[in-house]
């Protein structure tokens, strides 16, 4: 059986009156890209806020990494290997780059702004300068080096994601929850980020959970795909089946069978 990283067992979630996720099970291999499609207020982002650790579902049970998860609070989950950005960016828009990625690894390092006056002596020297060296790597990787002393706020709204992205893989998390990570941006934008997002992927071994609009993009990146329908699982498989399911094209997609999807690139 392949390794499964991530296992959604019966989630259900409400706020008030409103059922926003209703018996969600569904399960992540380890080292893959899974994407969560669906219509607005599908509950997509609330799945990913179960598994961050953002919200608390009533029923149901989270396990990543063999390891219950159900009830910790999301700075302890973070630190087991999830990381996560956000569908509305969530950058400190008056601090540089650096220091915005800089945020992400300081939950890293042992000695903090708290430890200060053992900054200087030579243990925490190294971890800095450790630290400092793969923020730099994380820069390179994404190529964001030319704007690294740029203020966040100022930056296009594609590099703003970028920046965000940088910031979740400097927490060096096994799992990275995306959502929307290219809404808002242009053709080209989103090639770059679906690269990255690849490359993360491939190259650092990071699995991969993904909420995206864009159908070109879902089908050109996904192992596996997940359809959430007013809150319940509508299917789940290999992004072809998906696609090919009749409800999934009729009720979320609005195609008939001669219509083909538009893909990007
Ligand atoms: N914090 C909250 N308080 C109250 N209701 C919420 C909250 N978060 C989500 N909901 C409700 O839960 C349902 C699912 O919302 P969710 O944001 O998860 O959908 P989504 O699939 O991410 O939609 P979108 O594609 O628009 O981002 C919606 O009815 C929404 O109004
Ligand atoms: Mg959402």
């Amino acid at each position: 059986m392949a390794d499964k990283i991530l296992k959604v067992e019966q989630i259900s979630l409400a706020f008030g009156g409103v059922k926003a996720l209703t018996d969600v099970s569904f399960e992540v291999e380890k080292g893959s890209v899974f994407s969560i499609i669906g219509p607005n207020g599908a509950g997509k982002t609330s799945m990913l806020n179960c598994i961050s650790g953002r919200y608390r579902p009533y029923e149901g049970s989270i396990h990543f990494d063999d390891q219950e998860v159900t009830h910790m609070r999301p700075n302890d989950r973070a630190d087991l290997g999830i990381g996560r950005t956000f569908q509305n960016l969530a950058l400190f828009g008056h601090m540089s780059v650096l220091d915005n990625i800089m945020v992400g690894r300081h939950h890293q390092m042992k000695n903090n702004w708290l430890t200060g006056p053992l900054y200087w002596a030579s243990p925490a020297q190294k971890e800095e300068l450790k630290h400092r060296r793969q923020v730099e790597e994380i820069i390179d990787f994404l190529d964001i080096s030319h704007v690294r002393k740029s203020i966040a706020g100022t930056l296009s709204y594609g590099l703003r994601k970028r920046v965000e992205l940088a910031r979740a893989i400097a927490l060096n998390p096994k799992l990275i929850l995306l959502d929307e990570p290219m809404a808002g941006m242009n053709l080209e934008e989103k090639e770059d980020m679906a690269r990255y997002i690849l490359d993360l992927n491939e190259e650092f071994g990071i699995t991969v959970v993904m909420i995206e609009h864009d159908m070109g993009v879902v089908m050109d990146i996904s192992h596996e795909v997940m359809v959430l329908d007013f809150g319940k699982k509508l299917v789940s498989g290999l992004p072809d089946e998906v696609m090919a399911n009749e409800h999934v094209r009729q009720a979320y997609l609005g195609l008939d069978d001669n219509e083909q999807l538009q893909e990007v690139g």
